[in-house]
């Protein structure tokens, strides 16, 4: 069997775009497509779109192998390889919404020829490769396996750490025959130092899954020992700081707002509806959800708190937010709590703005838009301002030195020198009592 060399990446998001741009410093030939035309025209442009990935080497790679279209000129049926990397979100009511799988499955059908290896690496419930995915690619009269080769590859980026991408990150791959699996396994090879090859794409999808539902059951653990730790009158920072000095069976997670982001609060949600399929609650993920959407509003009810210290009601008081982004030092704000926090807030009478040097404009959970607010002005005008996200580029100094109270949901105040009950940490009471 001839190498492949020719590979189409479908979805030029957080994941795809990193993907093509790796193929193609690979030495291989990469036709990216997105649905998006202003996507593509950012791209050629020359304007990275993902925080990771800087103009230069987006503009090497434009000027060796990468050729980025739309999908109306898209022509993948001309690559040996094609990378699925679309959306998997959640519909209002928490079940998956395959919409953007299917739709470019549709796009790939009509397209598909003989020979071709097709790879999704969108996170998805286990069955979704072998099954609608298949589904769709098969009624183009091709059959999987027999025609054309199909895999399931989950991808593990994770945005805003330069620790956990590129090429030293090991890879998963299950193909529905080793065939499949094997052209998938040598065509990450490429950009991949270690590829571990599964027995099928459901165990891929699944170990995937396995992923996410960890951090986000993790999150959910530490999130109500914070809550406890409060009623108890104990640091929950401190208790976690000792218990991670344990050299084994211990995984250090923190307590904070809430989770954000394309992944965790989303992935989860596609394992317990297909466990629900086979007649299984998955009880875990339940529960984890339960916790961590109730932590916007345990931030909300402590501004309320550090306020009624001062003698003053939530509403009317003029408060701001630092930090919109779902997580420090990036600019993605899809499904951050802080959408919820300054919702709650302004229900609850609050005048809200926030502050964030990654987010220029933030639409917040009852779908108002705000611009984000220079710090020294917003703390010129803020009663109290919450930490939300620890991004880097806060100057917390400033807000230490000028905010009369501050609410922290994220430690960031921790070895700061504060004054007494100015700063009212989640998970911790007061940092410095009166
Ligand atoms: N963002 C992450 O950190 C991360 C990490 C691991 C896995 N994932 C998974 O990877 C997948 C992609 O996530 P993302 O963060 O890159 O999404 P994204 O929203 O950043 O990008 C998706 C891109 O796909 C395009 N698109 C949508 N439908 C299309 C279609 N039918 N044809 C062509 N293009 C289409 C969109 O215009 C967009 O540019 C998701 O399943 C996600 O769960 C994401």
């Amino acid at each position: 069997m001839a190498t492949d060399r020719r590979v189409a990446i479908i979805g030029l998001g957080y994941v795809g775009l990193p993907l093509a741009i790796a193929f193609a410093e690979a030495g291989l030939e990469v036709e990216g497509i997105d649905v998006a035309a202003s996507r593509v025209r950012e791209v050629n442009a020359r304007r990275s779109p993902i925080d990771d990935i800087s103009d230069e080497r987006l503009a090497a790679a434009l000027d060796a192998n990468l050729r980025v279209v739309d999908s109306s000129v898209g022509r993948p049926g001309d690559a040996d390889a094609v990378f699925v990397c679309v959306p998997t979100p959640i519909t209002a009511t928490k079940d998956p919404d395959l919409a953007p799988v299917i739709q470019a499955a549709e796009f790939l059908r009509d397209r598909l020829r003989a020979g071709q290896l097709v790879v999704l690496q969108s996170t998805t419930y286990p069955g979704t490769t072998t099954g609608p995915f298949r589904q769709v690619l098969e009624a183009s009269g091709l059959h999987a396996g027999a025609d054309f080769d199909l895999a399931f590859a989950p991808e593990r980026v994770n945005p805003g750490d330069p620790a956990s991408s590129g090429r030293t990150i090991p890879r998963l791959v299950g193909g529905m025959t080793p065939e499949a699996t094997r052209r998938a396994a040598a065509l990450l090879g490429h950009i991949n130092d270690v590829v571990i090859e599964l027995s099928s794409p459901d165990a891929a999808e699944m170990a995937k899954l396995l992923e996410n539902t960890f951090r986000n059951v993790n999150i959910a653990f530490v999130n109500n020992l914070a809550l406890l730790c409060e009623r108890m009158g104990l640091d929950v920072w401190e208790v976690i700081d000792a218990a991670a000095t344990k050299p084994f069976g211990f995984m250090r997670f923190t307590p904070g707002p809430g989770v954000g982001g394309h992944c965790i609060p989303v992935d989860p949600y596609y394992l317990s509806w297909r466990a629900r399929e086979f007649d299984f609650t998955d009880r875990f993920i339940e529960l984890a959800g339960d916790i961590n959407f109730g932590m916007p509003r345990h931030v909300v009810d402590l501004v309320a708190e550090g306020l009624n210290d001062r003698g003053r009601a939530l509403k009317g008081a003029r408060v701001g937010v630092l930090g919109v982004a779902f997580k420090p030092n990036v600019q993605d704000a899809r499904n951050s709590p802080a959408a919820e926090v300054l919702a709650l807030l302004a229900e609850r009478g609050a005048t809200v703005a926030y502050h964030d040097p990654h987010v220029a404009a933030f639409t917040d959970a009852a779908g108002v838009v705000r611009e984000s607010r220079p710090l020294d002005g917003l703390l010129a005008t803020s009663d109290v301002v919450v930490a939300v996200v620890a991004h880097r580029a806060i100057r917390w100094e400033a807000v230490y030195d000028r905010a009369d109270l501050v609410v922290d949901a994220v430690n960031v105040s921790a070895g700061r020198s504060t004054r007494p009950r100015q700063v009212l940490r989640l998970g911790a009471g007061w940092l410095v009592p009166a």
